[in-house]
C-alpha cells in the first residue's frame, strides 16, 4: 500500500427529480479514479451523496402532494439504486438531512455569526411569487420578469443574513494565481479569475420561512434557514468527520478532489474557498469542472425529449460498456456528444470488434492446441513478442499518467491501441499456421505473449468494467483473486499468468450490436434475399394510399395548451407552450393568429404530431405541429372531445 491518501468527492445530487446522465456521469468518473487510485494502492475515500433541501425539492413535494422530507426518501432511492446497478463504489452516501450533517451546519454558521463573519442586512432584490425565487436585476429578461416564467417579479426588501465574502476577494484571486492546479482545467480557473475582476459582495446564506421552510434552521434566528448552496457545500467536510472525528478528518482533508460539472463552477471556485478560508480550513488540492453531455449539439432537456436515461441504457446495453462509453467519449473539460448511434459505433469498433477478437482467438486457438492450458512460453522471446509487450508494458505508465492528470479519454486510447497491436501480432505471427505446421514451441510463445497481453489490458481497464473485465481475467485462466481486484504494481511484471492454469470457452465477452441498417459487410447474398421476399408478398398500391406501417410512422397524441404569446413582426404565428404528460412540456410553433386570441387558447386539449423533426420559426423552436381543420377563411383546432391526459395516444 501506498501512503497516499486520495479523497474524491461528486456533487450532491438534487433529489427533485431522478437521476439523469449528468449525474451518471460525474458519478462513475469519480467511481473510476477511486478505482485506479485503490489499483495503485492509495488509501482512497469516494463520497457521493444527495442535496435535499431547498427551493427545487420543496416545490417538488409539493407538486406530488407529498412532504419534503417524504419527496427526499423515496426519490433518494432512486440515486442508491442507479449507483448499484452501476456497480458505482462509493464508501459514503451523504444526504444533507441527515443529523452528522445538520449539526455541523450548524455549528459553522454560529461559529461564523459569534466572529462576525456572519451579519444582518436588509436585502432587496427581485421576487418571483409563483417561482417563489429572488432573482438579481443581471438575471431579469425585459426589465422586469422572471428568466424562469417570464411573469413580472416584484421588487422586496427584506432582513436578512450575510456572509462576508467580499472581504476574501483580493486572497482568492491571489490562492488561483499561485495554484495552478486548483481550478481545472486551466481555462475554468481563468473563468473564475475573470468572475473575480468584478467586486465581490458578501453571499445571502438565508431564506425568510415566510417563503421557504424547507432548510437547516438558522441557529441564531428562528425565522430563518440556510441557504441551500451554504449547507450543501459543507458536506464535503462534514461527512469526513469535521467537527466530530479530528483525526478522521485530518486523514483525508485537504487531499481532496472535487469533481464537478461547469455550471456549478462559481458556487465551488469561489463560495467554497471562501467559506473555508473562513472557518480556518486549507484548500481541497483541485476543483474539476467537466463539460456536458450534450445530444447531437444540442443540450438535453426534458422538454426536448432528448434525455439519456442511464438505467434503461445500462440494462439495454450493459453497465460496462456504458460506463466504457462514457470514459472514453469524453475528453475531461468539453462537452461531448452522446448519442445511441455513437454509442453503438465504439462499442462494435473497440469492445465487440478489437477487444473481443483479440480474446476469442486467443482462447479458441488455446483450447484447440493446447487443451485449454495456457501453454509455457520459450524462454527467449522475438522481437515482435517483446515489442508487444513492451507496448503494453508502457500503456502501464501511460495510463497512470492519464489518470493524474485527467485524461482518461486519452488513457482508454492507450490501451485500445495496444490491443490492436496484439491483434496485428496475431496476425504477424500467424499462429494458426504455426498450428497447422505442427512449430508447438513457438506457438506456445505466441498464445503466451497474447494472453499476458490480455492480462495487462485488462487491468488497465478493470477500473472502467469492472465485470467484464474480470470475466475476461476468469476466461484466461486467472485466480478468483486476481479476477477480484487489480494491482497495478503487478500488472508490469512479465509472466504473472501461470502455465498451465485452465483457460475457459464464452460466448462472446461484447456480443456485436447489430443495428437495423445492415452493415456493409453483411454477406451479399442475404442482402439479395430480403427484396424478393418482399416483391412476392407485395400488393400494388394505389398512387395516395398510405399502409398501416406508413401511418403507424406518424404518433399523434393529446396535449394541452399552457401558454400561448404572439410572436413579433409575425401576424400569423403564435408560440404555444404544450403539455405531452410525463413532464414533456414543449413548445409549437402555429399558424393560428388570424384565427385565435392568445387568451382563448390555454387549457385546451388539442391533437399534434410528436415525432416532427424539431425545427425554429422566427427564432421561436417548435417540436411538433398541431392538427387544425380548414373551412375556406375559417381554421378550427382539431381538439378533444371531453377530459383526456395530456400525451393519451391518438390512433
Ligand atoms: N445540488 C447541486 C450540487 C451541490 S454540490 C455541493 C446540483 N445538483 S444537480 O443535481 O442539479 O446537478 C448535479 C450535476 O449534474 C452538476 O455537476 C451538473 O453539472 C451535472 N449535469 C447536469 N446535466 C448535465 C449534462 N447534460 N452533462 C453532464 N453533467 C451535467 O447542482
Amino acid at each position: 500500500m501506498s501512503d497516499q491518501v486520495f479523497y474524491v468527492t461528486t456533487p450532491i445530487y438534487y433529489v427533485n427529480d431522478n437521476p439523469h446522465i449528468g449525474h451518471a456521469y460525474t458519478t462513475v468518473l469519480a467511481d473510476v479514479l477511486a478505482r485506479y487510485h485503490r489499483a495503485k494502492g492509495d488509501d482512497s475515500f469516494f463520497l457521493t451523496g444527495t442535496d435535499e433541501h431547498g427551493q427545487k425539492v420543496e416545490k417538488a413535494a409539493k407538486l406530488h402532494g407529498m412532504t419534503p422530507m417524504e419527496q427526499c426518501d423515496k426519490t433518494v432511492v432512486n440515486f442508491q439504486s442507479l449507483w448499484k446497478k452501476l456497480n458505482i463504489t462509493n464508501d459514503d452516501f451523504i444526504r444533507t438531512t441527515q443529523e452528522r450533517h445538520e449539526k455541523i451546519v450548524s455549528a459553522v454558521l454560529q461559529d461564523l455569526y459569534d466572529r462576525d463573519l456572519i451579519y444582518q442586512a436588509p436585502y432587496t432584490g427581485n421576487y418571483c411569487v409563483p417561482c417563489e425565487r429572488y432573482f438579481t436585476d443581471k438575471d431579469l429578461v425585459d426589465g422586469n420578469l422572471c428568466p424562469d416564467c417570464h411573469r413580472p417579479t416584484e421588487r422586496l426588501e427584506e432582513q436578512n443574513y450575510f456572509f462576508r465574502m467580499s472581504r476574501y476577494q483580493e486572497w482568492l484571486v491571489e490562492y488561483i494565481r499561485t495554484h495552478e492546479d486548483f481550478i481545472q482545467p486551466a481555462f475554468r480557473a481563468n473563468e473564475t479569475l475573470g468572475f473575480l475582476k468584478q467586486p465581490l459582495g458578501d453571499l445571502c446564506i438565508s431564506r425568510s420561512k415566510k417563503r421557504l421552510s424547507w432548510g437547516i434552521e438558522l441557529p441564531f434566528d428562528h425565522d430563518y434557514v440556510c441557504y441551500v448552496w451554504f449547507d450543501a457545500l459543507l458536506n464535503y467536510v462534514s461527512a469526513i468527520g469535521y467537527g466530530t472525528d479530528d483525526a478522521r478528518f485530518r486523514k483525508y482533508w485537504p487531499e481532496c478532489r472535487h469533481l464537478i460539472g461547469k455550471d456549478i463552477l462559481t458556487t465551488h471556485t469561489v463560495y467554497w474557498p471562501c467559506m473555508l478560508h473562513a472557518m480556518g480550513l486549507d484548500m481541497p488540492k483541485s476543483i474539476f469542472a467537466h463539460g456536458w453531455w450534450l445530444t447531437g449539439n444540442v443540450k438535453m432537456s426534458k422538454s426536448l425529449g432528448n434525455v439519456v436515461n442511464p438505467m434503461d441504457f445500462a440494462d439495454r446495453y450493459g453497465v460496462d460498456a456504458f460506463r466504457y462509453f462514457l470514459m472514453a467519449a469524453m475528453t475531461l473539460g468539453n462537452d461531448a456528444s452522446f448519442t445511441e448511434e455513437d454509442f453503438i459505433s465504439r462499442y462494435n469498433s473497440d469492445l465487440a470488434n478489437d477487444l473481443g477478437n483479440l480474446l476469442s482467438r486467443v482462447v479458441k486457438l488455446t483450447l484447440r492446441c493446447f487443451d485449454g492450458l495456457v501453454p509455457q512460453p520459450e524462454v527467449l522471446l522475438e522481437p515482435e513478442d517483446k515489442g508487444l509487450l513492451a507496448c503494453a508494458g508502457e500503456a502501464v505508465a501511460a495510463v497512470t499518467s492519464a489518470v493524474e492528470n485527467m485524461k482518461l479519454d486519452r488513457g482508454l486510447e492507450t490501451v485500445m491501441n495496444v490491443v490492436r497491436a496484439g491483434n496485428r501480432y496475431m496476425e504477424q505471427t500467424a499462429p494458426w499456421t504455426l498450428a497447422k505446421e505442427g512449430k508447438t514451441k513457438r506457438l506456445a510463445t505466441v498464445l503466451y505473449t497474447a494472453a499476458e497481453t490480455l492480462r495487462i489490458v485488462s487491468g488497465l481497464l478493470f477500473p472502467v468494467m469492472p465485470e467484464k473485465m474480470a470475466e475476461l481475467r476468469r476466461t484466461i485462466g486467472m485466480s478468483e483473486e486476481d479476477c477480484r481486484s487489480v494491482s497495478f504494481d503487478q500488472i508490469r511484471s512479465f509472466g504473472t499468468l501461470r502455465p498451465g492454469s485452465r483457460m475457459q470457452d464464452i460466448a462472446a465477452l461484447f456480443p456485436r450490436i447489430q443495428t437495423e441498417k445492415p452493415s456493409c459487410a453483411a454477406a451479399p447474398a442475404e442482402k439479395k434475399k430480403e427484396p424478393r421476399i418482399k416483391e412476392k408478398k407485395s400488393v400494388v398500391i394505389p398512387e395516395g394510399i398510405i399502409t398501416i406501417a406508413d401511418l403507424q410512422k406518424v404518433r399523434l397524441r393529446a396535449a394541452r395548451i399552457l401558454s400561448a404569446e404572439r410572436i413579433a413582426d409575425a401576424e400569423r404565428l403564435l408560440s404555444l407552450k404544450i403539455d405531452l404528460g410525463n413532464g414533456d412540456v414543449r413548445p409549437l410553433v402555429a399558424g393560428i393568429a388570424k384565427f385565435y386570441e392568445p387568451e382563448t387558447l390555454t387549457g385546451k386539449t388539442i391533437v399534434v404530431v410528436e415525432n416532427l423533426l424539431p425545427t425554429v420559426i422566427r427564432k421561436h423552436e417548435s417540436r411538433g405541429m398541431l392538427l387544425a381543420a380548414r373551412d375556406g377563411e375559417r381554421l378550427r383546432l382539431v381538439t378533444v372531445d371531453g377530459e383526456c391526459a395530456p400525451g393519451s395516444e391518438i390512433g
